[in-house]
């Protein structure tokens, strides 16, 4: 559609500027212009000045210029197109319309969107006026929702009675063909039966679409205990969504877009959650960029919404996953979908919730905290592959490093984008050196950068001796997951901690063995990023090890060694944890010694177990 200049200028002389800015942000009059404080800067003095005869703002803080059209786009983050259709609206004007069938469409369309609006305002009033709606009030605040969610989001209760809806929406001068096609009703089997509401005894969220307009609804049982028992057996499913109608097309729809684009504006992260109930506590708990496909795996389009949504250069989006098996394939399909449609500055990262939980569920136990480490430690896609292609395996035969370097080129073909693709492969030729040349390629380069030019020998250290791999099904010992878990987040303490964590020895011999290649690899390598020496760890069969430490089980006893933290804060506190044990070990001797002594009477044993005493009470490290 083109729109012509003339029809701007007319759309432009009918808003009035400084009118339309008020709406977004507090306008103060100044003499013939207005001001304000600037909002795509931060100020606390207003440079941001508007100017009504000449149709434009101006920002003398940070130059942002603009005329109506400008502003809008830029502050919603809505396309030129759907800017000019909201402004429209606002000034009474119509859409340029190339024919008459669209002409039609439009107007049907608009019709549709108001008949969504009524009958989520039908929706929300059955919530919250008693009757009917107050067992599922009552739910949704037990769950944790505030009444201010519960409008921001605009959810409601759809009552039992099939014909209640329609009932309201008559009177209100709907017609039922209308409301078959928006998918609110649909037609009775029965010849010369009534239309019935598609949604019945549900909790109703409204679906919006990218500019907040309701284009659909999720509906979603109360929990067993709070319905009447069925006589029938019939066991209806937990939610229901919208077919597709001419307002709705699923797979081009996330639940919470129109918020989240304009939080994306203020910075915000974009995430993907897989349901209502996420996207709706995320928001509540200060994650704004919350989205949610519904009930089907993202799609292309989908996926190309998420970039379309963050005005920043850069483009990465959280997509979120439970912990287990199916969660972890998920994200597989996930990364198989993405793949042919990166570009440059355009990715995703993976971020996996704890066993059993979801991101509602987490905030719910953990606290807004939990699920920020767990998007903090999210792996950008390239290490998910990674992870992927080496969890659980080891690769000892050249044919099996080999196999490992081709399938992970197989799936990097896919990848449309020749830049791209080109830093894809470089990266898989670079993490298999790293993993297996470590004595080449890499640490050679570090070293001539380090001792300009000369290739020194790698330091001479604790090699970690031969590696014990008994699979050993004993319980972890907490202490010490928290002391492997420090350095493996931050690799960075290890040269300065190395001789206390050579003589660290954990009881469970695979987290033993797990100690010993994390000073194999350390020793091989030195500033080492968190990300690549996990995959390095997993890639030399320490999978199962690295998720049962790195992970809340761990981090809640120690809150220290969750990823994103102050490298010199942890080291520090991994002395004092090491200090605390060493005292320990040296009681303990000195207890078990005294029995010892007693039952020898040895004067000599007593004093060296006296100076162990002091040593160990004073500290030892
Ligand atoms: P979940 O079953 O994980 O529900 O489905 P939830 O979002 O965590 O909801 P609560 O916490 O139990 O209330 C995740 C998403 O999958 C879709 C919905 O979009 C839901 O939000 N889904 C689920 C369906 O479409 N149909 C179903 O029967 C179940
Ligand atoms: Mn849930």
């Amino acid at each position: 559609m083109t729109i012509s200049p003339r029809f701007l200028d007319e759309l432009r002389s009918r808003l009035t500027l400084s009118d339309m800015i008020g709406r977004r942000v507090k306008v103060i009059r100044a003499g013939r212009e207005f001001k304000a404080c600037c909002p795509f800067h931060r100020e606390k003095t207003p440079s941001f000045t508007i100017n009504d005869d000449k149709q434009f703002y101006h920002c003398f803080g940070c130059g942002a210029h603009g005329d109506v059209v400008n502003f809008f786009m830029n502050h919603d983050n809505l396309s030129f197109i759907d800017t000019v259709e909201m402004l429209c609206a606002e000034a009474g004007l119509t859409m340029p319309q190339p024919d008459p069938a669209s002409v039609r469409k439009a107007e049907k369309t608009r019709d549709l969107n108001a008949l969504m609006d009524a009958a989520a305002d039908y929706f929300t009033s059955i919530l919250h006026n008693g009757g009917e709606g107050e067992t599922a009030l009552r739910y949704l605040l037990e769950r944790g929702l505030t009444p201010e969610t519960l409008q921001a989001f605009r959810i409601g209760f759809a009552p039992a009675d099939g014909q209640a809806l329609r009932k309201a929406l008559r009177e209100e001068g709907y017609k039922d063909a209308q409301m078959i096609e928006a998918g609110l009703l649909k037609p009775s089997s029965k010849s010369g039966g009534q239309p019935y509401g598609f949604f019945r005894d549900r909790v109703m969220f409204p679906v919006s679409d990218r500019r907040g307009r309701i284009v659909a609804f999720g509906g979603r049982v109360l929990p067993d205990h709070l319905r009447p028992p069925r006589t029938d057996g019939f066991t209806p499913p937990k939610y229901m969504n919208s077919a597709d109608t001419p307002l709705f097309d699923k797979g081009r729809t996330l639940y919470g877009e129109s918020l989240a684009r304009q939080a994306a504006r203020a910075g915000h992260t974009i995430l993907v959650a897989e349901g209502y109930m996420d996207v709706i506590a995320c928001h509540q708990a200060g994650f704004k960029g919350a989205v949610a496909p519904m009930g089907t795996a993202l799609t292309e389009e989908q996926i190309l919404l998420l970039w379309s949504m963050n005005p920043e250069r850069e483009k990465n989006p959280v997509l979120c996953f439970d912990g287990d098996k199916a969660g972890r394939s998920a994200a597989a399909r996930a990364c198989e979908r993405i793949l042919p449609l990166l570009k440059p500055d355009q990715s995703a990262r993976f971020a996996f919730m704890p066993e059993g939980e979801d991101p509602d569920s987490l905030i719910r136990t953990g606290g807004p905290h939990a699920l920020k480490e767990i998007l903090r430690a999210a792996m950008p896609l390239f290490d998910f592959l990674w992870a992927t292609h080496t969890a659980g395996r080891r690769f000892e035969t050249p044919e099996s490093r080999a196999g490992l370097k081709k399938a992970l080129l197989d799936q990097i073909s896919h990848i449309a984008d020749s830049d791209v693709q080109t830093h894809y492969r470089a990266l898989v030729h670079e993490r298999i050196a790293q993993a297996f040349f470590p004595h080449q390629g890499a640490r050679k380069a570090r070293n001539e950068q380090k001792h300009g030019g000369s290739a020194l020998p790698a330091r001479p250290k604790n090699q970690g001796g031969l590696k014990v791999r008994r699979p050993v099904k004993d319980g972890l010992c907490i202490q010490d997951s928290i002391l492997l878990a420090a350095v493996m987040n931050y690799p960075a303490i290890y040269e300065s901690i190395e001789d206390s964590f050579g003589r660290f020895t954990p009881a469970a011999p695979r987290l033993d063995a797990l100690r010993q290649e994390i000073i194999a690899v350390l020793d091989r390598e030195s500033g080492l990023d968190a990300a690549v020496l996990r995959s390095m760890l997993c890639a030399s069969g320490f999978e199962q090890e690295c998720r049962d430490i790195l992970g809340e089980s761990v981090y809640v006893h120690a809150a220290f060694c969750r990823p994103g933290a102050d490298a010199g804060q942890v080291e520090a506190l991994w002395r004092d944890l090491w200090r605390e044990r060493e005292r320990r070990d040296v009681l303990q001797e000195v207890r078990d010694g005294r029995k010892e002594a007693f039952r020898l009477s040895s004067t000599e044993e007593e004093d060296r177990l006296k100076s162990l005493h002091q040593a160990g009470a004073g500290g030892a490290e």
